[in-house]
């Protein structure tokens, strides 16, 4: 096989799915979390290396140590609310530490750099549909850290052998289908993460944030993308990378959307019991609608989506949710 992997932030949600595939597909990975969110035994393959991937020491030892030609960087902080209230961790963790990994890259001559941005860096964008065209505008300083960072990538590939994709996430949910990892983050703001926790019993309710959105029922469309496929656009984008393709932007969704309670009821379809759903007032910074155009990871990596379901996404994720508080109950 060759050339190693470095995943940084595998122990995390998103990480350990890509690490998990990418063992499955006989690639060699070294993974650098510092877990301060992430879980150690979430991480199924490969030497776990705990730190910082903005510590130019220990991430230039790794490069050198080992033969790399791709990093995945997942490391960052991600929750919208905290990053209006603590700017400076955001561009510090998000930012900053992504400065130093590029700098450690640049300097080992590693080839391919694949990057997990966010939706949140479109902000509010006409009709709620975003091409990768479709202007930036963050909202929020977590949309505006990851744009910064993809910004130093574009310059720095520009001017150097570094090739790199850039995945825009939309909104990540379910979990590994064969039960062995999903999303464990304490205090969730993720709804489909939240409305299990409802039905598992670990919150005694759901909110609504705004009925009076300008969306057939009133209340807020995304698109749902279950991970598993978004785990495969990591593997498309890295044979990409690796078959000699020009750096590039891609969305990551379905190219459709669910409102808030399209969700909520198959929750509770899928659950088989009501949840506790209350309304209430918008939350600040939500768009009313936020679409994926994704014709161009189709496109450019031939990916192919297997899991374009609600139903089967929200089976994922509760079942999922019913282990974690098994393992959580027991520990
Ligand atoms: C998520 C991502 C963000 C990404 C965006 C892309 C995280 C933390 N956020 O944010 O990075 O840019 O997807 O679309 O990964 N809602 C409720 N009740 C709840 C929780 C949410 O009604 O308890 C509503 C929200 O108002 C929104 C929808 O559900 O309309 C989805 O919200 P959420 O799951 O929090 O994701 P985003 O805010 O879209």
């Amino acid at each position: 096989m060759g050339k190693k992997i470095l995943v940084t932030g595998g122990a995390g949600y998103i990480g350990s799915h890509v690490i998990r595939q990418l063992g499955e597909a006989g690639e060699d990975v070294v993974v650098l979390d510092n877990l301060c969110t992430g879980f150690r035994d979430s991480v199924l393959y490969g030497e776990l290396v705990v730190g910082n991937s903005g510590d130019r020491e220990l991430v230039g030892r790794l490069l050198a140590e080992h033969d790399i030609d791709t990093v995945m960087h997942f490391a960052a902080h991600l929750v919208v609310p905290e990053s209006v209230e603590q700017p400076l961790k955001y561009y510090g963790n998000n930012t900053c530490n992504t400065r130093n990994l590029l700098q450690c890259c640049q300097e080992a001559g590693v080839r391919n750099f694949i990057f997990s941005s966010t939706a949140a860096t479109y902000g509010i964008p006409e009709e709620g549909l975003a091409t990768e065209e479709t202007p930036t505008a963050p909202i929020n300083p977590y949309g505006a850290s990851k744009l910064m960072s993809e910004w130093m990538l574009r310059d720095l590939s520009a001017v150097s052998d570094l090739k790199h994709v850039i995945l825009r996430y939309f909104n990540v949910a379910g979990s590994d289908p064969e039960g062995r990892i999903g999303q464990r983050t304490p205090n969730a703001t993720l709804l489909i993460k939240v409305a299990c926790e409802a039905a598992v019993g670990k919150r005694e309710k759901v909110s609504i944030f705004g009925t009076d959105y300008p969306t057939p029922d009133g209340t807020g469309v995304r698109d749902y993308i279950h991970v598993e496929d978004l785990a495969r656009a990591h593997l498309d984008a890295l044979e990409y990378l690796r078959k000699g393709g020009d750096s590039t932007l891609v969305n990551c969704g379905y190219g459709h959307g669910y409102s808030v309670r399209e969700v909520l009821d198959m929750v509770q379809k899928v659950h088989g019991a009501p949840l506790c759903i209350v309304e209430e007032e918008r939350r600040a910074g939500d768009p009313p609608r936020l679409i994926a155009d994704a014709t161009r990871i189709r496109r450019l990596f031939g990916w192919r989506p297997q899991y374009d379901d609600l139903e089967f996404i929200v089976k994922s994720a509760l079942e999922w949710e019913r282990k974690l508080s098994e393992i959580e109950t027991m520990a």
